[in-house]
């Protein structure tokens, strides 16, 4: 068995060990929300790390009706900008610690007025030295290239920065996470089953819309990586001002379907894809009807859809790992690739 296989095992453990090792730290952000207005909110990151950021995006902004963004890391590494972040707090999350980039801009940003927190899985890494909080991962040695556990680790971390940081965002829900990422284990073999028929692909196209946003970006990722499928997420919005366009017989889409807001959006979505004969797949709750021809992957267990995105990646993260199986590939391993990638 592949490490990405045995990690993506491990989520429901690695993820009760976070919430129970963070949740005094946190406690420490809850009192700083009391005591500072911050009226900017920045994170930064890169490739998987920073698609956990676009769900923390999300999460930051519905607590703490603060804006919050997205850092361009170039205009610090780059071009040097001196950009004023004073009131700002700024969040680099890092599984390694090691990516120079993020370390750089928690560097600066912290000279230049800001409170920054890292978040990582690694307490011996540099990024542990520069920012005024850290929080930790706590899921393990990563063995695998492709990220998993680490992943829905720093997703776990950011519920929980939401939640001491506004209202909107229940501890106790995010306590069940665990036990929802180990319903969603029990899917594997449908997902086995259903990677066997994408054996040829070389493109796909993964769709979300709101929460599980982040999930297309990361679910592309780790289709490229580990199958070396040219893999794009979207928005479904995005994706109908123009990408739609490439669209033909047999284009294989993953569909991100959680009931609640944004599920109309994706069901209408599916049928319109499967009018033109595209190959569609759809990760769906427990017994949710989908458009005819849409190929369902339906979680177990009902979850509110804005405590989907854990549960919801991991049938994602298993079709990757069966799809790399079934092509004959190391998903451990990818060509090109290793841990810690150094832009700067
Ligand atoms: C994850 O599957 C990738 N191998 C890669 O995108 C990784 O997440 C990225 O290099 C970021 O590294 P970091 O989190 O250690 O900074």
């Amino acid at each position: 068995m592949s490490a990405m296989l045995e990690e993506i095992q491990e989520q429901p453990a690695a993820l009760e060990g976070t919430f129970r090792a963070e949740r005094k730290p946190m406690a420490r952000l809850r009192n700083l929300a009391k005591q500072r207005h911050f009226r900017l909110i920045l994170l930064v990151a890169r490739g998987t790390s920073d698609n956990a950021a676009r769900l923390g995006r999300y999460l930051l902004e519905l607590t703490t009706r603060t804006p919050v963004s997205l850092v361009a890391p170039s205009l610090y590494t780059l071009y040097h900008e001196k950009i004023d972040l004073r009131d700002t707090l700024l969040v680099g999350l890092s599984q390694s610690g090691e990516s120079p980039d993020v370390n750089m801009v928690l560097e600066s940003a912290r000279k230049r007025g800001a409170f920054t927190i890292g978040i990582t899985n690694e307490p011996d890494s540099p990024m542990t030295r520069l920012p005024h909080e850290v929080f930790f991962i706590g899921g393990g040695k990563q063995r695998s290239v492709a990220a998993t556990k680490t992943y829905t680790g720093q997703l776990l971390i950011l519920y929980m920065m939401a939640s001491a940081l506004g209202s909107g965002v229940s501890m106790k829900a995010v306590s069940r996470i665990p036990a929802l990422a180990a319903e969603a284990l029990k899917v594997k073999a449908k997902v086995k089953y259903l990677a066997e028929h994408y054996r040829k692909i070389n493109r796909m196209v993964v769709l979300a819309r709101g929460f599980n946003y982040g999930n297309a970006y990361e679910l592309a990722l780790k289709l490229e990586e580990t199958c070396y499928v040219v893999g794009k997420g979207f928005s479904t919005a995005d994706f109908l001002h123009g990408p739609i366009a490439v669209v033909e017989k047999d284009f294989p889409v993953i569909l991100f379907a959680p009931p609640g807001r944004a599920f109309q959006e994706m069901s209408k979505m599916a049928g319109r894809l499967n009018k033109y004969g595209a190959l569609t797949l759809a990760i769906t709750g427990p017994g949710q009807r989908m458009p005819r021809r849409t190929h369902t992957i339906h979680l177990p267990t009902s979850v509110d859809e804005l405590y989907s995105p854990i549960p919801y990646i991991v049938p994602g993260q298993l079709f990757a790992a069966y799809l790399a199986e079934v092509k004959g590939l190391d998903p451990d391993h990818p060509r090109a690739l290793k841990l810690v990638t150094r832009t700067i």
